[in-house]
């Protein structure tokens, strides 16, 4: 099973992306593209950044019906990313429909993991606004547990929740977490954070760092220490 440290790239364009990108002149990180960025330079932003051999980690977070989302993921999976997501509430029918999709006609697919409830979303707006009414812990076990039995890969969670998530769905079930900080760096607005080294302990497989690197004085340095903490 490969580790990595993927790179949150939330630039708001192209420019700024590439310009990023060119700091790194002996590796090749792995990169998260988010809406924001896809949305505003389309589809030719993720053919370039693959074109100049980063993984790619598409965070575009689908749900709607299934044969909708399958056929979308079959236009994701044409771009050649490594990785793409959409949310497990769309339920295990359009989880299973959008693997259908994802599969190339050579059998290979992007990894394809579920965002189970967002962070942002807490256990009083589930009760209240969504009218779930279990604790979030087990809503998010059981949405895990869902992707699984759809053939999902993994789900993105706190690294604080990967050895749960392992516990329900299995060692090869992977956890793609956010909210890693450096021990001595600025927490910004995320509110449970863990260091790379920790995130590692935990049994996180990817780790989803944006700011500690991006926003850092010299943002190859901060990823050579990021990959060092937690794949070293
Ligand atoms: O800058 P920072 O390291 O906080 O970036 C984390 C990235 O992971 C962002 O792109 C954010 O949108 C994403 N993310 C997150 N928490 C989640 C899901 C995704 O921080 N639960």
């Amino acid at each position: 099973m490969s580790k990595d440290v993927i790179i949150a790239c939330d630039f708001s364009g192209k420019k700024e992306v590439m310009e990023f990108l060119d700091l790194f002149t002996e590796e090749k990180p792995y990169v998260k593209i988010g809406m924001e960025l896809f949305y505003g330079a389309g589809p030719e932003i993720v053919r370039e950044i693959k074109k100049r051999g980063h993984k790619i980690f598409l965070d575009l977070k689908l749900h709607d019906i299934p044969n909708t989302v399958k056929k979308s993921m079959a236009v994701l999976s044409s771009l050649d990313v490594d990785m793409c997501n959409l949310h497990a509430s769309g339920t295990i029918a359009m989880m299973e429909a959008a693997l259908e999709g994802l599969t190339r006609p050579d059998g290979t697919r992007p990894l394809l993991i579920a965002v189970t409830q967002l962070t942002s979303t807490d256990e009083e707006r589930m009760h209240k606004d969504l009218l779930i009414p279990n604790p979030i812990d087990e809503v998010v076990m059981h949405y895990a547990k869902n992707a699984m039995t759809a053939g999902l890969d993994g789900v993105v969670c706190s690294p604080l929740e990967a050895g749960k998530v392992k516990g329900v769905c299995g060692e090869k079930f992977l956890t793609v977490t956010p909210g890693v900080r450096f021990a001595d760096g600025d927490v910004g607005d995320q509110k449970r954070v863990t260091t790379p080294e920790k995130a590692k302990e935990l049994g996180s497989d990817y780790i989803v760092v944006g700011r500690p690197i991006t926003a850092a004085e010299d943002p190859v340095a901060a990823y050579r220490r990021c990959v060092k903490e937690f794949l070293g």
